[in-house]
């Protein structure tokens, strides 16, 4: 089986699958959440270098705010539980989006979690946390004005300047639940990528889903636009 070095995943359908249990919304985003650490723990031992999760979209902020609220206290409640896990299979935590906004205690529980695991040299976990695709390409070409005297800029430019500078290019593209789109998550970094969209909302989806997302990676033929 052919590995991506960067796999990207769009966790959506906790509320469908909550729906479908009886349960209120905020039940699928907790079981979403411990379903994390799983799907985390199976890219570290299939050999994943980055594994990149969506969490809270630039536009999510359009939900009612009892569930962004409930949604801003899972990192303290994922960190809780399973930080202490990640350290020991050296798993590093970072995070991508703007940050600021976020409310104070979520932000310190996320730059905690940054902070303990800064040396881990094993898989780069990333949480894309009030992350648009659009607004990072945005902040990339205002970094590198920032950096002066700019007439004209490169792609090369925008990778380097972008938030996920550090990391290789995202092979894989997955998608629970069976939404066709990108949502704005990471609109640079896709242009390549393979995309699989899998029957199954993100609470139900497992190592063994994702193993099988992985062979069907496996088997394409990546072309990049030229002939094999
Ligand atoms: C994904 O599940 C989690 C977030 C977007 C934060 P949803 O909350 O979008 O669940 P559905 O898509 O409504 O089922
Ligand atoms: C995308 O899911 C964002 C995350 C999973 C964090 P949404 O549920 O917000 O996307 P739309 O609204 O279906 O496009
Ligand atoms: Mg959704």
């Amino acid at each position: 089986m052919n590995i991506p070095q960067h796999i990207a995943i769009i966790m959506d359908g906790n509320g469908r699958w909550a729906k479908q249990q009886n349960k209120p919304r905020s039940y699928g985003h907790f079981v979403g959440t411990d379903n994390v650490r799983n799907i985390a723990l199976k890219a570290d031992e299939l050999g994943v270098k980055v594994l990149t999760l969506y969490a809270f979209s630039t536009e999510n902020w359009k939900r009612p705010k009892e569930e962004i609220d409930y949604l801003m206290s899972l990192p303290a409640v994922f960190f809780d539980k399973f930080l202490k896990e990640l350290m020991e299979k050296n798993i590093k935590i970072e995070v991508i989006g703007d940050l600021s906004v976020l409310p104070v205690k979520t932000i310190k529980v996320l730059n905690q979690a940054i902070k303990k695991t800064k040396h881990n040299s094993g898989m780069i976990l990333v949480f894309a946390l009030n992350y648009g695709g659009r607004n990072d390409i945005v902040e990339a070409v205002n970094e590198i004005i920032k950096k002066g005297n700019i007439t004209a800029i490169t792609e090369q430019d925008i990778t380097n300047n972008i938030s996920t500078k550090n990391y290789p290019d995202v092979d894989l593209m997955i998608r629970t639940s069976l939404d066709y789109r990108i949502s704005n998550f990471l609109l640079w970094q896709l242009s390549y990528a393979e995309l699989i969209f899998i029957d199954c909302y993100w609470p139900a989806f497992n190592g063994e889903k994702f193993v099988e997302a992985i062979e069907e990676y496996s088997n394409r033929q990546r072309r990049f636009g030229g002939l094999l």
